[in-house]
């Protein structure tokens, strides 16, 4: 099938005892979905970024220890117990900064301990509804995120977005672009201008295509031409997803936000994050402490069979940035806004249902 073709983005889906994932290192030149069947394989999925943005991440890792489970489900008590022990591990290892990802370990394995006395068979199936009730729960909550941000667009507004928090970056709808989706289903003429994203591509290839998908006008711009835009007054708000906020409500992101939102206060321009609340980490102090993912050197020497410095040169490739919390105008979370976020505010929002 061709890129131009599809007419629902389902970034995983459950198809007759597999996980298929969009593969989404080769989009939009080829669209074509990828199966796996094991925790290990779905960690290398998540590392290879076949599947990426931090809910999506979170998604695939449930299914991950679910299908760990179906596969190892004969085997002995205590082999059984191991391999879940091992799937765990393999699936956390898999990528450091999208909290999302440990949150659904810890909600898979909170299910899988209370079903310990149960026969393993038994424990699989649970597990595997457990996983598609996360991804279920996924959608529903980026919808409620969706309706709280749209009402913080005017009709007409210009958006300026950083990286894919779409459809592709979660189970559907999307946080920053769910925002921009519900917008537009209530009546609002939005554009959005979308920053490519270097060095993965993240705005050229997935943003640019699924807004492309469902007529939203589009712009992509490079990375370094935002500021101008901003100085002559063509963008109206920019909106972003996040990876982990910490309790300070710092906010982690793809390499690149930081400047953006930088830019964003300069020119007087509303900065807002789009995140479920599985997203908020108030294990973490500030940003400081948020885990930084380092990438590979050929992320950023070239892109694919393509090589543009010289062999030799050093090289830095941090795949996401803080943003200090005194540059987010507000948090958009499926409870509610919370402007200019902070510990007492976000303290209180994880205590409100
Ligand atoms: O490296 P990626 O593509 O996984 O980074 C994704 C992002 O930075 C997204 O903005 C973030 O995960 C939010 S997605 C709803």
């Amino acid at each position: 099938m061709t890129s131009s073709q599809v007419e629902r983005v389902e970034t995983l889906r459950w198809c007759n005892g597999y996980l298929e994932m969009i593969d989404q290192r080769v989009l939009p030149a080829v669209f074509r979905y990828l199966r796996y069947d094991s925790a290990e394989a779905v960690a290398q999925g998540i590392r290879e970024m076949v599947v990426r943005g931090a809910p999506a991440i979170g998604c695939a890792a449930a299914y991950g220890v679910a299908l760990e489970a179906l596969r190892q489900c004969e085997a002995s008590g205590s082999d059984f117990t191991d391999r879940m022990a091992g799937a765990f591990n393999v699936l956390a290892a898999s990528r450091p900064t999208a909290v999302n990802l440990f949150w659904a370990l810890g909600r898979m394995r909170k299910r899988w301990d209370s079903l310990a006395s149960q026969p393993a068979a038994a424990q699989a199936h649970a597990l595997l509804a457990e996983a598609h009730e996360i991804l279920a729960e996924d959608i529903r909550v980026n919808r409620a995120m969706g309706e709280h941000g749209a009402a913080l667009l005017a009709d007409g507004a210009r958006v300026l977005t950083h990286c894919n928090a779409g459809a592709l970056a979660t189970a559907g709808h999307g946080t920053a672009l769910g925002v921009i989706r519900s917008a537009v289903e209530a009546g609002k003429r939005i554009s959005v201008i979308a920053d490519e994203t270097r060095p993965f591509l993240q705005g050229a290839r997935l943003t640019a295509w699924e807004m492309v998908q469902e007529r939203i006008p589009v712009t992509l711009i490079t990375d370094n031409m935002a500021g101008f835009l901003m100085s002559r007054g063509e963008v109206d708000a920019v909106i972003v997803g996040t990876d982990r906020v910490a309790a300070n409500g710092d906010v982690a992101n793809k390499i690149g936000t930081y400047m953006v939102a930088v830019l964003a206060h300069r020119h007087r321009i509303p900065f807002y994050v789009a995140c479920p609340t599985s997203t908020i980490d108030m294990s973490i102090a500030d940003g400081a402490g948020i885990p930084i993912e380092e990438r590979s050197r050929e992320e950023v020497t070239g892109f694919r069979d393509c090589q543009w410095a010289a062999d030799g040169v050093l090289v830095r490739n941090p795949a996401f940035d803080i943003t200090p919390a005194e540059l987010v105008t507000a948090l958009i979370t499926e409870r509610g806004v919370v402007h200019q976020p902070n510990l007492e505010q976000l303290t209180a929002l994880a205590a409100r249902r």
